[in-house]
């Protein structure tokens, strides 16, 4: 079978016009997303005015409504911040490095009955412009930037939407359900108290 020749997004505008086409269909190819997404080469000049960082924890920046199929998001990763073990109810999710590097590490889900540790799948470290993905059926996992010198941008899309997931306790396996708030959107910082909740994703 000849395979499709991979759309290259010259710019992030681009890239986001390609996504909107690629989504109004109902049937999500996850390799051909992946690949688009992995294929426009970062260009910070095009994202910075979303890249809006915090001292103390990851910032989410909502990019893109994706005409309610899905959205597109920068997180911003302080030296050392990270992500707790959490799920993505239900939806696709595809995380491509902007900047930096950042550590997945996978997890299997715990049985309901468990109380101990939770069981590491793998671990590995993605670089600028990789794309990874994952949804519940791979697993769980936390994100991090484990860098002490150099902070980290990922752009991420999720399908469809979603406003809640859970997080696990890695030592117990013990799950709590956060909702989900944005730092900016659309380059704007979203008033405070809309951010008091701020949680994984
Ligand atoms: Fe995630």
């Amino acid at each position: 079978m000849e395979r499709t020749e991979v759309i290259k997004p010259q710019t992030l505008d681009d890239l986001i016009k390609i996504l909107h086409k690629i989504f109004e269909s109902d049937k999500v190819n996850i390799e051909e997303v992946q690949d688009i997404m992995e294929a426009y080469e970062s260009n910070p000049q095009e994202w910075s005015k979303f890249a809006k960082f915090d001292q103390h924890r990851y910032t989410r920046n909502l990019v893109d409504e994706g005409n309610g199929k899905f959205n597109l998001m920068i997180l911003c990763w302080g030296e050392g911040h990270g992500s707790s073990i959490h799920d993505h109810t239900d939806s696709h999710c595809f995380m491509k490095l902007l900047q930096g590097q950042l550590k997945e590490t996978l997890f299997q889900w715990p049985e309901q009955e468990s109380h101990g540790d939770m069981v590491q799948k793998s671990q590995r470290i993605l670089v600028e412009n990789q794309c990874a993905y994952i949804n519940d059926s791979i697993g769980l996992h936390r994100v991090e930037n484990v860098s002490h010198t150099e902070v980290a941008a990922s752009l991420h899309l999720y399908s469809p939407p979603f406003k809640q997931c859970q997080t696990f306790d890695q030592r117990t396996g013990h799950r709590n359900s956060v909702k989900m708030t944005f730092w900016s959107k659309f380059g704007e910082r979203t008033p405070f108290a809309a951010t008091l909740s701020q949680e994984n994703n």
